[in-house]
């Protein structure tokens, strides 16, 4: 069964529904049949090529399913098009791509600009330049807004490149159904630890500015409700972040600090030139520290409330 979630002039994205079975910890029989067809469709993650893109503002209906296809089976789809030297006519191509995409702009980041847009740059202004984004040193794993409560989840987003650092900026991609396949195959406790609604809270963030963000506490694994896809919320930090305190939990933490750590045959790791770009649900990601020569590493990066659909 499938949820119309956009229409648009030529064609209709959807929203797969899943069985909700599959994340039940006491019905095994939904879970083992979709991770089969999840680890089967995980061996595609190796070879996904970089999508062609001829025009990012208007994208060809074949490319479109191309990028819906491997959102749908591996949660992300490489892309890439001719590079181009104005911000503003990426930002404005980014923003036409994505509604055709059919993808809803989540624009309450304190660092986007009116149009949801966020320039991942190494900066000196005074709001952004004691947040480890905005500089060149590395970022640990992590899903995007960790940090917001359950009405603003970040579903989906994408990366795009005008100008990548002279060497390293390296990032690597773990489809966050991995990593809970990786867990409850360890142990399902795990997953119930981190399906606790106190798991993981992230204490409010001060700045000089005053208070940004309150007190987000939450889980690390939860489903969307209508669609029962698998939603994560996590960070790698080791600082300014709270677990809940029991024995599994901490494990929990722990199993898959050491999994991202130590890797797993479906990360994928790459260095985004200019014109090239990402678009997932949320994948787990880092970012590996870099030098540049005048600050000229620049991608822009929009978050959405929705998936990526798939296209009919
Ligand atoms: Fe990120």
């Amino acid at each position: 069964m499938d949820m119309k979630v956009c229409r648009m002039d030529f064609l209709t994205i959807e929203q797969n529904i899943l069985d909700p079975d599959i994340w039940n910890l006491s019905k095994d029989s939904a879970y083992k049949n979709w991770r089969e067809k999840k680890l089967k469709s995980a061996q595609k993650l190796k070879n996904a090529p970089f999508i062609n893109i001829r025009n990012l503002a208007n994208p060809s209906l074949e490319e479109i399913k191309k990028l819906a296809k491997y959102c749908s089976e591996i949660n992300m789809a490489l892309y890439q098009t001719s590079p181009k030297n104005n911000p503003d006519e990426v930002r404005s191509d980014l923003k036409k791509f994505t509604e055709k995409m059919g993808l809803k702009i989540a624009e309450k980041h304190r660092s986007a600009d009116r149009d949801g847009i966020v320039a991942i740059t190494p900066t000196d202004k005074e709001t952004q330049r004691a947040y480890i984004p905005y500089s060149n040193k590395a970022l640990n794993w992590h899903t995007d807004g960790y940090y917001n409560d359950k009405k603003e989840q970040i579903r989906s987003m994408v990366l795009h490149c005008l100008s990548p650092a002279n060497k390293g900026g390296e990032s690597q991609f773990l489809d966050p159904e991995i990593a809970y396949i990786r867990m409850r195959d360890k142990n399902p406790e795990f997953i119930r630890a981190f399906m606790h609604e106190e798991a993981m809270i992230i204490p409010e963030n001060l700045d000089e500015r005053g208070i940004l963000r309150k007190k987000s506490v939450g889980p690390v694994f939860s489903f969307d409700k209508k669609s029962n896809h698998l939603i994560m919320r996590y960070t790698a930090r080791t600082r300014f972040i709270e677990w809940r305190k029991d024995k599994i939990t901490k494990q929990a933490v722990d199993f898959l600090q050491n999994l991202l750590l130590q890797g797993d045959e479906f990360m994928r790791t790459t260095i985004l030139q200019a014109g090239q770009g990402i678009l997932c649900n949320n994948s787990l990601h880092n970012r590996s520290a870099f030098e540049d020569e005048n600050n000229k590493r620049l991608l822009f990066r929009i978050r959405f409330y929705n998936r990526i659909g798939k296209v009919n």
